[in-house]
């Protein structure tokens, strides 16, 4: 048997066309996984299925729609991301929103999409990815994107910060129902990571400055001072592939910081 770390296991990811989904996926793919990519567009879960099925000699990757406001889309997705490679072990919960606002100016529908994104559905789709390895006895491992956002929170981004909090509620939560069962349940906290999603909120900050700031200051002045850049999303692909390994199994409940030594706990 090889000693690659999550050898002959089944991911999911959700937001698996972003940066950060694709990171995850490198580095779960180098260390011997096969991945079910999950995101709202088909077109480019194509794009990126065939991005990373190229680097690799054998078909590992899958690429499934999914929107996580629906319940029924949830359900009909993980029914065939089980289809595709037999059996799911490990969901990363990646796929998030994030919208910049002052909290005067965050419309009610923009605080309700954070939160059904970001929180009840990662919520439906954990509890129902639990719910197929309990009935099949499996033992599991659950890890969620949270945010540094979670423990520091940012101006302008209330309903973000918010969102990200209940993420590291809802994993101890979980983690303390889905121990009985061999399913174990970690968050990751990171910092400014190189994704679409941070490049948002960089535009976002350089309008607010009216000039003075520009992208590449950001680029330069984002990342952890410790770093002196950004984070890489392979970087954070390291650490949830620990997280989500049979290595991990005395960490549990954990929300853990991996923004370059920047927040203290
Ligand atoms: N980039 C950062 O600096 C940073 C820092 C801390 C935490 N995070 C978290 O990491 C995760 C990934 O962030 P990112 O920077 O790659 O963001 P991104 O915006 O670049 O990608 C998010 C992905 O989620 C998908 N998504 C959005 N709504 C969805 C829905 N309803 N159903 C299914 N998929 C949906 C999008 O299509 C996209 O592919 C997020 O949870 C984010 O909050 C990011």
């Amino acid at each position: 048997m090889s000693g690659k770390l999550l050898q002959d296991k089944v991911a999911v990811i959700t937001g698996g066309t972003s940066a950060m989904g694709m990171g995850i996926a490198e580095v779960f793919l180098e260390k011997g996984a096969k991945v079910i990519l999950g995101d709202l567009d088909q077109t480019k879960l194509d794009h990126t299925k065939d991005a990373l099925n190229q680097a690799g000699d054998e078909i590992n990757v899958a690429a499934i729609k999914l929107d996580l406001t629906s319940a029924e889309s949830i359900r009909e997705f993980l029914d065939k991301a089980e289809a595709a490679f037999g059996k799911l072990d490990i969901l990363v919960n990646n796929a998030g929103v994030c919208i910049g606002n002052s909290m005067f100016d965050i419309p009610q529908e923009t605080f309700d999409l954070t939160f059904n994104v970001n929180v009840k559905g990662l919520f439906e789709i954990s509890r129902q990815f639990a719910k197929k390895n309990i009935a099949g006895n499996r033992p599991a491992n659950i890890v969620n994107l949270a945010s540094n956002a979670a423990k520091v929170c940012f101006e302008g981004m209330a309903d973000y910060n918010a969102s990200k909090a209940a993420v590291v509620n809802l994993t101890q939560s979980m983690a303390k129902e889905l121990a009985k069962f061999n399913i174990n349940v970690n968050a990751v906290c990171p910092g400014a990571v190189d994704t679409d999603m941070l490049r948002q909120c960089m535009l976002d900050a350089v309008k607010a400055s009216n000039g003075t700031v520009t992208l590449e200051d950001c680029r330069k002045t984002w990342g952890p001072p410790q770093l002196g850049r950004l984070i890489q999303p392979h970087e954070v692909g390291r650490v949830v592939s620990f997280l989500a390994s049979d290595e991990a199994l005395i960490i549990r409940g954990q929300a853990i910081s991996i923004d370059g030594g920047n927040t203290p706990y």
